[in-house]
Formats: C-alpha cells, structure tokens, sequence
C-alpha cells in the first residue's frame, strides 16, 4: 500500500494504476490512444530541453552570499553595500563560452562568471568573465565574433581560419587573445580563477554624487591552471571536471570564497585618462586606480536541482538597482539589449518569476500574463497605472542620476586605437617559461591555419605589442617577420 506522500500521480494530480505497461488492445495488441499517462508522459518528455544558451551553454552553478568588510557608502547608496557585516544572499553560474552545453570543462576559453545577488531592493547582476577585458569593444561585432568561435557551416567542424581571420582583422582583440593564450586560459578548476565585471559601471550615492566602478573578485584559493597535456587528458576522461570539482568541494564544506574588490575612478578622469576608460579592451592600471576591498563571496550551498536553479538562471547586465547604473561602454550598451531578449526566448516572458531569478524582495509591477504565469497573476489587483484605488506607485527618488550627452548621432567608434600596449605589456611581465609558453600555445592553435595571409596579418599585431613576442611566433610558425 503506498501512501498519500509517495503515491505516484499524474501531471493533473490523479493517482497512476501502471506505471509498467502501456494500454494495449489485448496482450499483443496495439497501444490504445486513451492511454492518456502514456501520451502525456512521452509528450512531457520531449518537451524537457530549453534552447540552450547561444553562449556560454556548459556551465555550473552554486548558491552563497556576499558580506560587506569595507563601508563605500560615499560612492554607492546600493542596499547590498549599505553597512560592513551586511549579507546578501547570492547565486553564481561560472561556464565556458564557445562550446555546447555537453561540452568539455577543460577547453582554452574565456570563463563566464556570472553573479546574480538578491539584494533587498530587487536583484543585480553582474555578469562578467574571469579576464578584465573582451575580444571586441562595440556590440555590433558580436555576433560575428561568435559566429568564428562556433561550428563551420559546412563541415560542422571547429574553424581555426574563421578565429584568426577576424582576429587577425580586429586588432583590438589582441589583449584578451594574449590571456587566453597564457596560462589562465585553462583555470585548474572554477576555485582558482578570479572574476570580473570587466566593464566600466557607474556608482551612484545617496547625494546623487556618481563615480565610474570596475569590479575585481579576487579568489582567496589561487590561481592555479592546468598545463594544456593535463587539460587535454581531463576532456577525454572527464568533460565534467570543473562541474564535479565545484560540487564536491561545496558538498564537502570546503566552501570557495572571494574578495571582491572595486576601483574607482572620479566621473571627471573620463575625459582626460590617457585611453578611454569605457573601452573594454583595456584595463585600467591599478597604480591609477587601486584595487578597494568592499566585500568577500562565499559559495556554501549547491544547487538541489540543476535544470531549475543553473539552468533556468537568467543574468543580465540590465538587471540593476538604485546606486548602481552603467557607461556608455559600447558593449555594455548592446547587452543592455541581448541578455533580456535572450531570456524572453530561452526561458519565456515571465523568466524573472522563477524561482531562481525571483527577487527575495517585494515584486509590485504592473505586468500581467504571458505564458507559463505559473504564480497568482497579480491576482485581482489593480492592473493599470496611475490609477486612483492605491495601487503601487513609482519612488522619484529612484531617479537615474542624469547625464551629459553631447556630438552628433553617427556609428563612431572609439578614438583610442592603441591595441599594443597593454598587451605588450603584460608580455614583458612574463617569466621566460610564460613566455615560452604562451608563444607555443599561440603557435599550436595558428598552425592549422591555412592562409599565410591571415598568419602574417597576426603575427604583425604580436610584433607590435612586443617585436621579441611577434618573431618567437613567427620562427614558431617557420615564416619570417613581414616589414
Ligand atoms: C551569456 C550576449 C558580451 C559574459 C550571453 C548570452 C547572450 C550574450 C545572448 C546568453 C544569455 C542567456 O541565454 O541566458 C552577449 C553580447 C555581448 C556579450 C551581445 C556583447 C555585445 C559579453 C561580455 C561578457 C559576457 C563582454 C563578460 C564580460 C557572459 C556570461 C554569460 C553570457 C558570463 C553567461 C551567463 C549565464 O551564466 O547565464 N551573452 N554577450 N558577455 N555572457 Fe555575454
């Protein structure tokens, strides 16, 4: 006899006589449509997947908090910084970026570190990377871009010409593909990596005094990395390395923390820095701008079900409170737009409603329906605005800070087209074996290429950002150095 508790039910709560056999005509007979379990049960079944994520579709999640150690409130009147010793409940989705959502862990790619803290006005996100800067700085490129990191049209094949092609055309890829290629392109596992919301942002305090922000999450485990043999060993042996290896230590109560730091930068500086601070292919030197502890990021609880909390999570750059606004970062502007439309398509209109993107704070808005409105639609409440029955009104003191906007309307890119520096940079801070390192990762993954053409046009921009990091690849790769 089973009981109320583990009796099995249909989707409509009426109780399962077989969950064995299908209704046949006769023991050898065919299966009868009134089987109605049978053709709900299959039926269901193909419905189980959602599109995935058009990137960053391998990913793993895991919930926590965020603690406040250090008082901004003077550059930000954000609830979630409000005083030292303040928790805000969180939840993080590290992924990769290029690959499918069965793909391996351990690839050479950027990390996706994705942060959705549940603050108690409404949710933010942050919805950064584990490097500081991006391959592109205008949205109008992305698609493109992403298009040369997927599947050939034809051979549905990995295409190593498209990636340096548009590389080779997009020189202002050359920071972001100098750290993909060192050693933090494979990080050991999600712990040991740090995070950024590499965009520039705008805090805003509570005298709607504003400054430009950039955030740092430095992990307190290390960085460590794997070495591209043991990388390649662990996507054959276990494409879920980084999954299990997250997982587990939470499971275990070796719970990864880290220190989330700001640099801050006075509205002012914008216009005189000497690049443009609201370009996302730079970074901005810390010697300008020092890191500033604000809080530290706890990761102590796995999720109970991966479909409902990492799968159905929806993080958008858009998703902001009061204190915390954005730039006019190029990119940062365009998925003010993507991630909403994505969510709208991958999970449904009413994706904010489910449990995982729920703010634990009040909801009171005026949106009614759409499909799967799986709560009490507002219920019988006033469902316009203004209205005069004492519905909810808007908070004028919630108001964007205003801004400046100056120049005519045109597609104008940034004026800044230094692209070597940075990455020259970074080259020369290098050890010997880094450096050995990077040049015969870069000359593996150019050697496929089957255009001199396309090398040659890279092998420039390497020359550029250090004449020593263009000739090892170019040697590397057994053509000379072009005038
Ligand atoms: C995911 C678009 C640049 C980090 C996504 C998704 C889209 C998208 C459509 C899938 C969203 C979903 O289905 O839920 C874009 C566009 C960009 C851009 C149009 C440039 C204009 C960036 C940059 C970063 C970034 C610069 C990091 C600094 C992420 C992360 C995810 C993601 C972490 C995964 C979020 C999650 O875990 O659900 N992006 N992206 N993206 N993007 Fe971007």
């Amino acid at each position: 006899m089973s009981t109320e508790k583990n009796k099995l039910t249909t989707s409509w709560g009426a109780p399962v006589g077989d969950n064995q056999n299908s209704i046949t005509a006769g023991a050898r007979g065919p299966t009868l449509i009134q089987d109605v379990h049978l053709l709900e049960k299959l039926a269901h079944f193909n419905r189980e997947r959602v599109p995935e994520r058009v990137v960053h579709a391998k990913g793993a999640g895991a919930h926590g908090y965020l603690e406040v150690t250090q008082d901004l409130t003077k550059y930000t009147k954000a609830s979630l910084f409000a005083e030292v010793g303040k928790r805000t409940p969180l939840f993080v989705r590290f992924s990769t970026v290029a690959g499918e959502n069965g793909s391996s862990d351990t690839v050479r790619d950027p990390r996706g570190f994705a942060v959705k803290f549940y603050t108690d006005e409404g949710n933010y996100d942050l919805v950064g990377n584990n490097t500081p800067v991006f391959f592109i700085r205008d949205a109008i490129k992305f698609p493109d871009f992403i298009h040369t990191q997927k599947r050939h049209p034809q051979t549905h094949l990995k295409n190593p010409n498209a990636v340096w092609d548009f590389w080779s055309l997009s020189p202002e890829s050359l920071h972001q593909v100098t750290i993909l290629m060192t050693d933090r392109g494979i990080p050991a596992t999600l712990r040991h990596m740090h995070g950024f919301g590499s965009h520039t942002f705008k805090w805003v305090n509570s005298e709607g005094a504003g400054v430009w922000v950039k955030y740092h999450f430095k992990t307190e485990q290390g960085v460590k990395n794997l070495a591209p043999d043991v990388a390649a060993q662990l996507a054959a042996d276990n494409p879920d390395y980084h999954t299990e290896d997250l997982f587990n230590a939470i499971k275990q109560g070796d719970f990864p923390a880290w220190k989330l730091c700001v640099q801050i930068m006075p509205l002012e500086d914008a216009n005189t820095y000497r690049f443009d601070p609201f370009d996302v292919t730079k970074v901005w030197s810390q010697k300008d701008y020092p890191l500033i502890e604000v809080g530290r990021m706890v990761l102590d609880r796995n999720p109970e079900n991966y479909f409902a909390e990492v799968e159905q999570a929806t993080f958008s750059p858009g998703t902001l409170v009061p204190g915390i606004d954005v730039s006019p970062d190029k990119m940062l502007q365009g998925r003010l737009f993507a991630y909403g439309d994505a969510h709208r398509y991958r999970v449904g209109a009413n994706h904010q409603a489910l449990p995982i993107n729920r703010p634990r704070s009040e909801v009171n808005t005026y949106q009614r329906d759409g499909q799967m409105r799986a709560d009490d639609n507002g219920g019988s409440s006033v469902y316009y605005e203004p209205n005069s029955v004492g519905g909810p009104k808007e908070s004028p003191e919630n108001k964007i800070a205003p801004f400046e906007v100056s120049g005519s309307a045109d597609s104008v890119g940034y004026d800044h087209h230094d692209h070597y520096t940075q990455p020259g940079d970074l080259y020369r801070l290098l050890s010997e074996d880094e450096r050995s390192r990077l040049v015969q990762t870069i000359v593996g993954a150019m050697k496929p290429v089957e255009s001199d053409e396309i090398k040659l046009r890279q092998i420039a921009h390497f020359y550029k950002a250090d004449p020593e990091y263009g000739i090892r690849i170019a040697e590397g790769l057994g053509l000379s150095v072009p005038e």
